[in-house]
């Protein structure tokens, strides 16, 4: 395994793999661009075909190719090799997700399966209906795919016998239900039927929905080998471009609720599917943009919904806004009764999440009612933005019963809030940030004497790397932590050799992340001299005269007679001035 790693790692360029996504200018030996990890301006974000990572000097943002795919595609490790082997042509051998072969069977499986239902819906004139009677023309329907699931339970498993598709694999799919004894059935019947596609657009799961009123009105793929529901959003592979560019996304509820945002030209619209919106979803979201407006239901399900939607979004660092529905509408009522423009109206009407919980709670509450003050607080205790809470606080003061002065009333709401702000706060559940291996990076490379930089410098150079890791090796030489940390760690993965080729083909080797990405650090951090066989003789020397200090004070602290430590000094340390002689191959 660790061996294809290595594979991978040689074969895919990570400045190619970058560039892909990250306009990139070469700047010297590193090629720069602006940051895809945050709201970059002046590009602070680097890669190093050297060290074979990228990092944002901004953000702290760091890694290698794995670590990239893996953020950027929001996938786990295992994924992100099979990714990478593919690219860089590589066959993994086991482990690591699913052979190549089987997504391949699984992926035909579901195409035979997605055939099977549009052929259906070709023959079916009560689903064609169906979709004429919400205002689906053909062209809809062909760019969404919508298919239709018969009645008979063994006409898809009879389909798919045909094409060749394993039946046992098919359930596992969710395609089909029941055994080889008792016979095989369609999981979905009398269905209308929404391909669902991952970011990428693969066939990973369908959604059915039943033809007019019943239980369940739909039906949607339990999670397979080939999908998982929290990570995929309806619509992604459709809107997913739309939404780089305007680095925005409208989240919706329901498929035909994508469907009809995209009709009316709202394209960067997605929807959770059949669930609650996850974590990963989100993160998938923050790939592509920095805000997402909500655009669920107005009844009390939807707003639920919609704060739960915020709380997961704004975890991940997205920018909220909620869009109000008229009452009892969705996207797709809104389109079909208002037209287009409505639709689009809605999104740009989105408000921020205090002014949607606001409005929300007025529509519920009266402010003669304590109730309405108490989650007025809330709600006001909650805001990120002191002029949102000025507003409101201006607003609902002379509402405030009992307080007839409304400077008194200002004062009083915002003694209320401050009060409940305090409360929150006190409560713990707010703990200082955990430092991160990256922001302790910054800290403990600023702790490393400059010569101890050329040394560990000189091992990821390729000219000095022998000498450099002779060097780098002998921990009692070095008087900084994070120094003694790296040359530990630089023992450990090499004990009896240098590595060979650029610190982009071995520096995995080196267990840890933290000590990884600082040495990958000091190849960007250098800011001294050209390191060469000078510099580096210069700074061994100095090192080794600190060294000796350090010693000489322990030993005296020891007890130590002088004429002792002074014999164990010069064993130690002998007199720089004893340059080698002619041919001594001291470096
Ligand atoms: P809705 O009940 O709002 O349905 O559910 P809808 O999307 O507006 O569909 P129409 O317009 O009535 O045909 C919203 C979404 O919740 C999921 C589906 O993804 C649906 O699109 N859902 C709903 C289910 O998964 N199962 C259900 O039984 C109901
Ligand atoms: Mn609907």
């Amino acid at each position: 395994m660790a061996d294809e790693r290595d594979e991978i790692r040689s074969r895919v360029d990570i400045v190619d793999l970058v560039s892909r996504e990250v306009p990139l200018k070469q700047r010297g030996r590193h090629w720069t661009g602006l940051c895809p990890f945050h709201a970059d301006k002046n590009p602070s974000f680097n890669v190093s075909p050297e060290t074979g990572r990228f990092k944002c000097w901004s953000c702290q943002a760091t890694g290698d190719i794995f670590d990239w795919v893996m953020r950027r595609q929001n996938v786990d490790f295992a994924e992100a090799i099979q990714i990478l082997a593919k690219e860089a042509g590589i066959t993994l051998k086991r482990g690591g997700g699913m052979p190549a072969s089987t997504r391949q069977q699984y992926e035909t499986a579901m195409d035979a399966g997605l055939a099977f239902f549009r052929e259906n819906f070709v023959k079916s004139t009560t689903a064609q209906e169906y979709c004429a009677g919400r205002g689906l023309d053909a062209a809809t329907l062909d760019l969404w795919e919508i298919g239709y699931a018969p009645d008979v339970g063994v006409a898809l498993p009879n389909h798919l016998k045909k094409a060749g598709v394993s039946l046992a694999e098919a359930k596992t799919l969710f395609l089909v239900d029941g055994d080889q004894d008792t016979g095989y059935y369609g999981k979905f019947r009398s269905r209308l039927m929404f391909p669902i596609r991952d970011e990428k657009g693969t066939l990973v799961a369908f959604g059915g929905r039943i033809l007019g009123d019943g239980h369940p009105k739909y039906i949607n793929s339990s999670d397979t080998p080939l999908y998982r529901k929290s990570r995929v959003l309806y619509g992604m592979h459709r809107a997913r471009e739309q939404m780089g560019r305007e680095r925005r996304a409208v989240l919706v509820e329901g498929y035909l609720d994508v469907i009809a945002c995209h009709r009316a030209g709202v394209a960067t619209a997605v929807a959770s599917l059949g669930t609650a919106l996850a974590e990963d979803q989100a993160k998938l979201l923050k790939r592509w943009c920095d805000e997402v407006v909500i655009l669920y239901d107005s009844d009390e399900a939807g707003q639920k919904a919609a704060a739960r939607a915020v709380e997961i979004l704004e975890a991940e660092k997205l920018r909220v806004r909620v869009a109000l529905m008229p009452l009892g509408e969705d996207p797709d009522t809104l389109l079909r009764n208002a037209g287009p423009a409505a639709v689009q109206t809605a999104v740009t009407r989105g408000l921020s999440p205090t002014d949607y919980r606001m409005q929300a709670l007025e529509r519920r509450l009266t402010p003669d009612k304590d109730e309405f003050w108490s989650e007025a607080v809330t709600i006001l205790s909650e805001t990120t933005s002191e002029i949102e809470m000025t507003a409101h606080i201006d607003r609902l003061s002379p509402l405030l019963p009992g307080t007839r002065d409304s400077n008194l009333a200002k004062q009083t709401l915002l003694r209320m809030i401050t009060r409940t702000r305090r409360k929150a706060k006190g409560g713990g559940n707010q703990g200082p940030e955990r430092p991160t291996v990256q922001r302790e990076n910054r800290v403990i490379l600023g702790e490393l004497k400059a010569a101890e930089i050329v040394v560990f410098r000189a091992f990821l150079s390729e000219e000095l790397r022998k000498n450099g890791w002779m060097f780098a090796r002998a921990t009692n030489l070095f008087e900084s932590g994070i120094a003694q940390r790296l040359s530990e760690a630089i023992l450990a993965a090499f004990p009896l050799e240098p590595p060979t080729g650029k610190p982009a083909e071995w520096l995995a080797k080196l267990e840890d992340e933290g000590i990884r990405s600082a040495l990958a650090d000091l190849l960007y951090e250098w800011r001294g001299d050209a390191l060469n066989g000078q510099v580096f003789e210069d700074s061994i020397i100095k090192l080794q005269k600190a060294m000796a200090q350090r010693e000489f004070r322990r030993l005296r602290a020891a007890g130590l007679s002088w004429e002792e430590v002074s014999e164990r000094i010069r064993e130690l340390n002998p007199d720089p001035t004893d340059k080698p002689k002619d041919g001594d191959d001291l470096f």
